[in-house]
């Protein structure tokens, strides 16, 4: 089976299981919108929960409620980085934006209401380590991550200078990298093992997600993507494509993504589908 039809099958299975946790909030609009949102994405960040679980042998409907969390934050992060407010987007995953499709307050509460679901998902009765697993989401979505990285990022539209690679490197790991951590290393953290391996390969992969994201806004095909691109020149924004050149960004990707699979040394063959998701992230086109 190819990768993205293995991508593909398990993104389904966490979808199955948002479902059902959607099934259980009382109909509103804003649960309509928290469906609609958590469609039609790669599920690459559950895909990474469910690879590492099953690494060190956590049950699958534990690894299910974890990746279907993290699915769920990462739809939320893209709801609000959609707003005018933020990157004042109107096309995600191939359709109207949530605040296009409804209006801004459902979308600012619809966005609310997954970051809140996320937590009920990881520390849902049974779930192995839950505080930790939520501590953990927490560090990784907040302002030490996520939001921090996002809040780099719209600083620095407006900045009196460009950005350098560090400050790129530094905000990437928040915007990007933390949630891809916190995805790659959810299954040793459950099976209470070391972290370590998954974490140095969740670095490199995150980095090179990020550099694949600035290329495909730089070349990529907007009905092919499913959202709209060359914003980040519109913005006059530093990436890692305006600072290093196309060449050099594609060459420091592919130096990553070796990188990344050289950390998975550990788990021998056992890692192969994380080295097939690491050769994925920057061939993609959408
Ligand atoms: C897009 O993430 C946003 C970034 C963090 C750059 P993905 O490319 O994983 O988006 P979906 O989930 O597949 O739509
Ligand atoms: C979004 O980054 C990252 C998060 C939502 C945390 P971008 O703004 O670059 O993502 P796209 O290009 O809109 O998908
Ligand atoms: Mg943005
Ligand atoms: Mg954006
Ligand atoms: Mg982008």
């Amino acid at each position: 089976m190819s990768f993205p039809t293995r991508l593909n099958a398990a993104a389904n299975q966490v979808a199955a299981r948002l479902d059902a946790s959607l099934a259980t909030l009382p109909p509103s609009a804003v649960r309509d919108a928290m469906g609609y949102a958590l469609k039609g994405g790669k599920g690459l960040r559950g895909y990474l929960v469910l690879e590492g679980a099953a690494l060190h042998g956590v049950a699958r409907d534990h690894a299910l409620n974890a990746a279907a969390a993290i699915e769920a934050m990462h739809a939320y992060s893209l709801v609000h980085d959609d707003l005018p407010a933020m990157d004042d987007d109107d096309l995600r995953r191939g359709r109207p934006t949530v605040h296009v499709a409804w209006d801004e307050p459902t979308a600012i509460l619809a966005g609310d209401a997954l970051q809140a679901l996320a937590f009920e998902l990881v520390c849902a009765p049974g779930q192995p380590n839950g505080a930790e697993m939520a501590r953990t989401l927490a560090r990784a979505s907040g302002a030490a991550g996520m939001v921090l990285g996002q809040a780099l990022d719209i600083a620095a539209e407006t900045a009196a200078r460009p950005l350098t690679l560090d400050e790129i490197t530094a905000l990437q790991a928040g915007k990007t990298g933390a949630l891809f951590e916190w995805a790659c290393t959810a299954g040793p953290r459950m099976a209470d093992a070391d972290p370590e391996a998954l974490a140095r390969y969740a670095g490199a992969l995150g980095l090179a997600f990020q550099i694949a994201d600035d290329i495909l806004d730089t070349e990529g095909d907007a009905s092919t993507a499913g959202k709209r691109l060359r914003k980040d020149a519109e913005a006059g924004k530093a990436t890692f494509v305006s600072l290093l050149g196309l060449e050099n960004a594609r060459k420091r990707a592919e130096t990553l993504i070796d990188a990344a699979c050289a950390a998975l040394e550990p788990y021998g063959t056992a890692a192969e589908s994380l080295r097939d998701a690491a050769r994925f992230v920057i061939s993609r086109d959408r």
